[in-house]
């Protein structure tokens, strides 16, 4: 196990994965602990997690997604909100505002979950919300927001750069 900080600097986007090489159902079991250990509003964690594992619902998020990789993944994590779920709490600010919130959070803590667990992840955010919830039968109610996929690396990625601090923080 690496310490945290060790944990936040080893994390990287991967975009190849080892197939053949599934995730452990512990690990994923850690994972998703991971995500609903994060801060929500009100305490009300108002999104569900879809755990995507079946070969042709991969390929078929990764054709909706128009991003290959996405299928070699072994896993993939949809994230969705369940804004009524913060609205009855919050009203608009909760529908609007706090359940994107409380989805994007626990999406963020499981991909760090991921790092400590010694696997890759990339985070997905360019798709069509309304075909993956066509494709997955979804209610409604819920919007997915963000896709995680899990899986052993096929790659080492590249570290990616970052704004210099004093360009991001401002201090008024
Ligand atoms: C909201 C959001 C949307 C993203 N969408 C995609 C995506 O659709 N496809 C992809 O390959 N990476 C996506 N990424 C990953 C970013 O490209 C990546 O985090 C960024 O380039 C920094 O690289 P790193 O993750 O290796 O530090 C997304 C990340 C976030 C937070």
């Amino acid at each position: 196990m690496s310490d945290f900080f060790t944990t936040l600097r080893r994390r990287h986007s991967v975009r190849h994965y080892q197939p053949d090489m599934p995730v452990e159902a512990g690990k994923l079991h850690a994972i998703l602990e991971s995500a609903l250990s994060a801060p929500s509003a009100g305490d009300l964690q108002a999104y569900q997690i879809g755990v995507i594992e079946d070969v042709d619902r991969r390929a078929a998020l990764a054709r909706i997604a128009g991003q290959d990789f996405i299928a070699e993944a072994p896993v993939c994590l949809v994230f969705c909100t369940d804004a009524e779920r913060s609205a009855l709490a919050f009203g608009e600010r909760g529908r609007a505002l706090y359940a994107l919130q409380d989805a994007t959070i626990a999406a963020a803590y499981a991909q760090l979950a991921a790092v400590a667990a010694e696997l890759g992840s990339a985070w997905v955010g360019y798709f069509d919300g309304a075909e993956i919830a066509r494709l997955l039968e979804l209610p409604p109610t819920l919007n997915p927001v963000a896709l995680l996929t899990l899986g052993y690396p096929a790659e080492l990625p590249e570290p990616t750069t970052r704004r210099h601090l004093d360009e991001v923080v401002f201090r008024p």
